[in-house]
């Protein structure tokens, strides 16, 4: 079963003369446990699609499913717990609670899903060690560097386990090394617990780290390589 099935996905804003055409048919899937990378310029729909696929946003038509479960078509009020049931998600900016600490945030979302505080704590601190932040658990997003924080990030997604991982441009505001070191964390992590992962970037100097790289470009998949 595919993690992702996105079928003819049309994203129009605006109506008539004023139309704004952000997807055209788009196709993309993705297979359990893949690592995908989509890439192309600034406008040409990548978070867009993004948030289609992440229950964030709802296509104007087309079909998408995730894991065999249609989530377009679904009212606004089912979409929250469908993100909860199924995704992850990293940003640009980490999105970190900035008054909480790192541990706290992570724990926050294990309490969504229905985790006890102790128990969320605890798992808080195991994740924080797999992205090399164990000694750092205790300290606030504004203490940490920018590539610390998108460790937290990553770990902030992985917990809980949800299915599928989406990543918006995660590295853009990281200086190479720390951007690299994020991404081969959350490919390896998600490669041992089979999460499949889709990642929007420009940053060519990540795109060895893919099992597949998708090019979109003026709301069209233009093409793709291995
Ligand atoms: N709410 C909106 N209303 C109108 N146009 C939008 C809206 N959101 C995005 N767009 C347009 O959709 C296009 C694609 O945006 P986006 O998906 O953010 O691209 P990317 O992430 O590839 O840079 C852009 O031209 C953008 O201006
Ligand atoms: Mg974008």
């Amino acid at each position: 079963m595919l993690a992702i099935d996105a079928s003819k996905v049309v994203k129009t804003y605006g109506e008539g003369e004023a139309a704004t055409h952000v997807l055209k048919e788009v196709d993309f899937k993705v297979k359990q446990g893949e690592f995908v990378f989509l890439e192309g310029p600034s406008g040409s729909g990548k978070t867009t699609l993004l948030s289609i696929m992440g229950c964030v946003l709802a296509a104007t038509s087309g079909e998408v499913s995730l894991f065999g479960k249609r989530i377009s078509g679904r009212k606004q009020s089912e979409l929250p717990s469908l993100r909860v049931s199924y995704l992850g998600f990293i940003f640009q900016g980490h999105n970190l609670i900035a008054s909480l600490t790192a541990a706290q945030n992570i724990a926050l979302q294990l309490e969504l899903r229905g985790y006890s505080s102790r128990a969320a704590m605890k798992e808080a601190e195991a994740l924080l060690d797999r992205v090399g932040m164990g000694d750092r658990s205790h300290h606030k997003p504004g203490e940490l560097s920018g590539g610390q924080r998108q460790r937290v990030s990553v770990a902030r997604a992985l917990a809980g386990g949800p299915p599928i991982i989406l990543a918006d441009e995660p590295t853009a505001s990281l200086d190479a090394q720390a951007g690299l070191l994020v991404t081969e964390m959350l490919r390896s992590l998600a490669k041992e617990r089979g999460h499949s992962v889709v990642v929007v970037t420009h940053d060519n100097r990540i795109f060895h780290l893919a099992d597949r790289l998708v090019h979109i470009e003026d709301g069209r998949i233009t093409g793709e390589s291995a």
